[in-house]
């Protein structure tokens, strides 16, 4: 999380910045009275690429400024384009007939903040752009520090409006002040090390060092080494003292990655480190008193280890004094389109210069895309997508998204029924918000045969 995270109340002799789209004559008349009154006019070539421009100026507020009849036919373009930069809220500039057409009014109704008919009344603009200026300071905080704010840190934002990642980040929160262990659990790609790491960097060891170890990927003769660290001439090849990684982690926090990994005989190591919070090196006699904090992530289910007879029961107890249980992408709802423009924008330079964004086509896909691989996969189509477009918006074929669907029409009767099933709990239960009742009631089906359904399909309650 940024450590300017939070977004301070507006202070009037603070120049604000101010987003503008459309005809640059429809606003030139009152520019200077903008300008007197603390705007700063950022103008963006496209809506497209307003995401981008905000991004660069800190702008939380936009006015486009409708004039062209093209606006007016992209009604639905234009929705789906303002909808993709949430942070921003936006204020239309119209024709004077305009808002007697439908298409315009429900456009207007649905995704700006408020309307200004023309010609303009610049100090009338101003109050209104304060006014959606104060909003949009709200909801940028729970934004969790601004999703367009990439110039600090972009490697521990967090983006996500949905009612799941706020309940996550919540949860960072509260562990973030204690110093017991936390579980993080989730499917892959769903941000359990970017959870890690925002937890460290709310916490009270943010100044010291963040410690990942990926237990799966440590070759087993060389791990307890790389753990717990060796004296000199403890084993053929120990030339010299190695301090180990939970060593390397004192006064700051080891993240133990992928915790279901690790071989049994240094599981029992682990939990004496937890009990006793001392090591002793390979090869060294003394114990050594380590101040570390303990996070772990895990992609299997560490219960059916332990039934297994591969996970220690007791070494679950410790780690899961407290668990974070990161919600599969698919069932994010509305955060698709969000984390796919800041990908967008994220690695905007590496795209070809004629790509601006996503088709709604493309949107389509993407939302309606189960998302096996979850966020980690979302980056790698997208980037993708940004080199291999051809033109101005991707497409679902860019994404790889576009044979799934012609592959719909070969799939046998069941398999669409399965598909269909699946796809309509997973959406009553985001709805209902995991509860199982609520969900059962809005699909006309009993608690036990949900139940039944549920596991069935291997779809858990949140
Ligand atoms: N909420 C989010 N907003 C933006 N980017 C995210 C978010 N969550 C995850 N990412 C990005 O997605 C990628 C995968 O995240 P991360 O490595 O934290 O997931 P993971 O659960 O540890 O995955 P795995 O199980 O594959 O190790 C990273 O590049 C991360 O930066
Ligand atoms: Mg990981």
């Amino acid at each position: 999380m940024p450590k300017n995270a939070k977004l301070k109340i507006s202070d009037p002799s603070i120049e604000r910045s101010v987003l503008y789209v459309g005809e640059k004559e429809i606003i030139a008349a009152s520019t200077g009275i903008l300008k007197e009154e603390g705007w700063s006019i950022i103008y963006a070539p496209s809506l497209a690429e307003a995401p981008q421009y905000a991004s660069k100026s800190g702008a939380l507020v936009g006015v486009v400024g409708f004039s062209q009849k093209e606006f007016v036919d992209h009604a639905h373009r234009v929705e789906l384009m303002l909808a993709q930069s949430t942070m921003l809220k936006w204020i239309a500039l119209i024709p004077p007939n305009a808002a007697e057409q439908p298409a315009f009014r429900q456009l207007i109704g649905s995704a700006f903040y408020d309307y200004h008919t023309l010609p303009l009344d610049a100090l009338r603009l101003s109050i209104t752009l304060g006014h959606a200026f104060g909003m949009a300071e709200m909801t940028a905080d729970t934004f969790q520090g601004g999703q367009w704010d990439l110039h600090h840190h972009p490697e521990s934002q967090m983006v996500g409006a949905s009612d799941q990642m706020q309940k996550i980040y919540q949860e960072i929160r509260k562990v973030a002040g204690v110093e017991a262990p936390v579980l993080i659990t989730g499917e892959s790609g769903t941000g359990k090390e970017l959870t890690a790491q925002a937890i460290h960097e709310r916490s009270t060891r943010k100044e010291g060092p963040f410690i990942a170890v990926n237990c799966g990927a440590l070759p087993a003769n060389l791990i307890q080494s790389e753990l717990f660290g060796h004296e000199k001439g403890s084993f053929t090849g120990a030339h010299e003292r190695k301090i180990g990684r939970i060593e390397s982690a004192t006064d700051g926090t080891l993240f133990l990655d992928e915790i279901g990994d690790l071989p049994m005989d240094l599981q029992t190591n682990l939990l004496r480190f937890l009990q006793e919070k001392t090591i002793h090196r390979v090869g060294g006699r003394q114990d050594i008193e380590v101040n570390v904090r303990v996070l772990a992530a895990t992609h299997i289910n560490l219960e059916a280890a332990i039934k297994d007879g591969r996970f220690r029961q007791d070494l679950y107890y410790r780690l899961n004094v407290l668990q974070i249980k990161m919600p599969p992408l698919r069932d994010r709802v509305g955060d698709i389109p969000l984390l796919a423009q800041y990908i967008f924008t994220r690695f905007s330079d590496e795209k070809a210069h004629r790509v601006k964004g996503f088709s709604e086509e493309a949107l389509h896909a993407m939302n309606h895309y189960d998302w096996p691989g979850n966020i980690r996969k979302l980056i790698n189509r997208v980037r993708r997508a940004m080199v291999m477009c051809e033109k101005f918006l991707i497409s679902p074929v860019d994404l790889g998204l576009e044979r799934r669907t012609n592959s719909r029409m070969q799939v046998t009767l069941n398999e669409a029924r399965d598909s269909a099933e699946a796809s309509s709990i997973r959406g009553a239960l985001a709805q209902s918000r995991g509860s199982v009742s609520m969900a059962a009631r809005q699909l006309g089906i009993s608690r036990v045969s949900l139940y039944r359904l549920m596991e069935k399909h291997g779809i858990s309650k949140s």
